[in-house]
C-alpha cells in the first residue's frame, strides 16, 4: 500500500470514528477524507448483511464465471487444483489430525465469502469483478458446497438466509466470565480431594507396560516397570534391606535356599546347559558362564562377547536379581530386544523360580 493511500485510510478511519485529526493543521499533513473516498475504501461486508451492495447472481452464471476466472486455481468444482486451496469439501474433518479447512467445513459466515472474493479474487486481479458477478460466484460456491440447488439465485435480500455449516463452531470469547473466576479462586492447598484408596493392582488390570525393570544405579530407583508389579516390589524391599550382597549376607541367603527348589532348578537346567556352564571350572560357551550371576550387573562376565543390546542393558543399570531374572527368563527377547540368547523362555513361574534358586546356589 502506498504511503499516500495509508494516510488517507488512517484519516478516513479517524473520520469514521469521529476523532478530529487535530495534528493535521499543525503539522500541515493530510486532509480529511471525502465521504466518497471512505465509501470506496470501505468495502467490508458484515455477517448481518451490512455493507452488501444491491445485486443478484445465479448458480448458472456463477459456474461460467467460475470456469473463466477461478477454476484454473480452485478446480472446476471448487475442490482445489494442484497447490491452490480447495474452497469446498472437508466437512467433519475439523477434529481430524489434518483438518481440511474450507468455506464449507470451516468458515462461519457467507458474508466473509462475498467480502473475500470481492476484495481479493481472482488472485492477481483483485477487485475486477462486478457486483453481480460476485453474487453469482458466491451462489456457485454455495451450490458446490451442496447448500443450494442449481436454480438458486443469491441476492442482497436473501443473502442472510444462508447459513454455513460451521457457524456454530465459532462463539464469542467468554473467558472473562467463564474462566477468570475459576482461575482467580483461592487455591486449595490441603485435603483437596476425596481420600484415595487402592482398589486394584496395575498388573491385574493389565495396564503395566511391558518393558524391563531397570534400576538406576545411583538412586536405586526403578526406571520403568517390569513384567510383575509384585516382583518389582520385592526389588524395592531388597534394595532397602540389603543394598549390596556382601559375603556374610550371601551366606545367609544360601542358608535360606530351599534344597528342593534348587534340585528342581538343577533338573530344569538341561534347557540352559547347551549354552551355559555353571559350577566349578565353568567356562564361557555359546552363552556366558553363570557363576555368581545373581546380584551381578548384566553383561559383566569376563571374556564373553555380548551383543550390543546386552551391553546397553548393562549400561542402563539392569542388575540380575530375582525380579529381573524372572522377567528375562520368561521372555528374553521381550525384556532385552535383539539380544543373542536364542531361547524362547520358560513359561512356568515355578520353573523360573527353581532356575533362579539353582543359579543362586552358585553365587558366593
Ligand atoms: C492464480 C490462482 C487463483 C485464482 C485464479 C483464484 N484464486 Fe482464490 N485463492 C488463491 C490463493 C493462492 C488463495 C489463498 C490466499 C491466501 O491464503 O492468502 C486463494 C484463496 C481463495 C479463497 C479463500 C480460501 C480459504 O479457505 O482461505 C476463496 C474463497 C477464493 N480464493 C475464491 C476465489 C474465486 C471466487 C476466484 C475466481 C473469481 C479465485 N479464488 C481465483 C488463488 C487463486
Ligand atoms: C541357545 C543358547 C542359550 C540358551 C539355551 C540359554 N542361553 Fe542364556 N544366554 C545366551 C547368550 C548368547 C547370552 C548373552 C546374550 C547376548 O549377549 O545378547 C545369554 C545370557 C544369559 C544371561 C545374562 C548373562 C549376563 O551376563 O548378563 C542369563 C542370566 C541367562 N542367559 C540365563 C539362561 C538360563 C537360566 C537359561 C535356561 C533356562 C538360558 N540362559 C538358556 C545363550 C543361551
Amino acid at each position: 500500500m502506498s504511503k499516500c493511500r495509508k494516510l488517507i485510510t488512517t484519516t478516513a478511519l479517524m473520520g469514521v470514528i469521529g476523532v478530529l485529526p487535530a495534528f493535521a493543521d499543525t503539522l500541515g499533513l493530510g486532509r480529511l477524507a471525502l465521504p466518497e473516498e471512505i465509501a470506496a475504501w470501505d468495502v467490508a461486508v458484515m455477517p448481518d448483511g451490512r455493507g452488501l451492495p444491491e445485486g443478484a447472481g445465479n448458480v448458472f452464471d456463477g459456474e461460467d464465471l467460475w470456469i473463466d476466472y477461478c477454476a484454473v486455481c480452485h478446480g472446476d468444482f471448487a475442490e482445489g487444483a494442484g497447490v491452490w486451496p480447495p474452497i469446498v469439501g472437508g466437512r467433519g474433518t475439523l477434529t481430524a489430525d489434518r483438518p481440511l479447512k474450507t468455506v464449507e467445513s470451516y468458515w462461519p459466515y457467507l458474508s466473509t465469502v462475498w467480502d473475500y472474493v470481492n476484495r481479493s479474487m481472482p488472485f492477481g486481479a483483485a477487485q475486477t469483478l462486478e457486483t453481480d458477478e460476485v453474487y453469482a460466484i458466491t451462489a456457485y460456491i454455495l451450490y458446490s458446497a451442496g447448500l443450494v440447488d442449481d436454480d438458486y439465485e443469491l441476492t442482497h435480500e436473501n443473502f442472510t438466509e444462508n447459513r454455513l455449516p460451521n457457524e456454530g463452531g465459532f462463539y464469542f470469547d467468554d473467558r472473562a466470565e467463564v474462566e477468570f473466576p475459576i482461575f482467580t479462586q483461592e487455591p486449595c492447598m490441603s485435603d483437596c480431594g476425596a481420600p484415595v484408596s487402592i482398589s486394584a493392582r496395575a498388573t491385574t488390570l493389565n495396564v503395566t507396560p511391558d518393558f524391563p525393570i531397570i534400576r538406576n544405579l545411583y538412586t536405586e530407583d526403578l526406571i520403568g516397570n517390569g513384567a510383575a508389579d509384585a516382583a518389582a516390589e520385592e526389588v524395592i524391599e531388597d534394595a532397602s534391606a540389603q543394598p549390596e550382597a556382601e559375603a556374610g549376607e550371601a551366606e545367609t541367603q544360601m542358608a535360606s535356599l530351599d534344597p528342593e527348589l534348587v534340585a528342581a532348578g538343577e533338573a530344569a537346567w538341561r534347557q540352559c546347559r547347551t549354552c551355559h556352564q555353571i559350577g566349578d571350572g565353568a567356562r564361557n560357551g555359546t552363552g556366558p558362564q553363570l557363576n555368581d550371576i545373581v546380584g551381578k550387573m548384566a553383561a559383566q562376565v569376563d571374556g564373553f562377547r555380548y551383543s550390543p543390546a546386552f551391553v546397553d542393558a548393562g549400561e542402563s543399570g539392569v542388575i540380575w536379581d530375582e525380579a529381573t531374572l524372572d522377567a528375562f527368563l520368561e521372555n528374553p527377547a521381550g525384556m532385552i530386544p535383539r539380544n543373542r540368547m536364542s531361547f524362547r523362555g520358560v513359561r512356568s513361574a515355578d520353573e523360573r523360580a527353581a532356575l533362579i534358586a539353582y543359579m543362586k546356589s552358585y553365587t558366593n
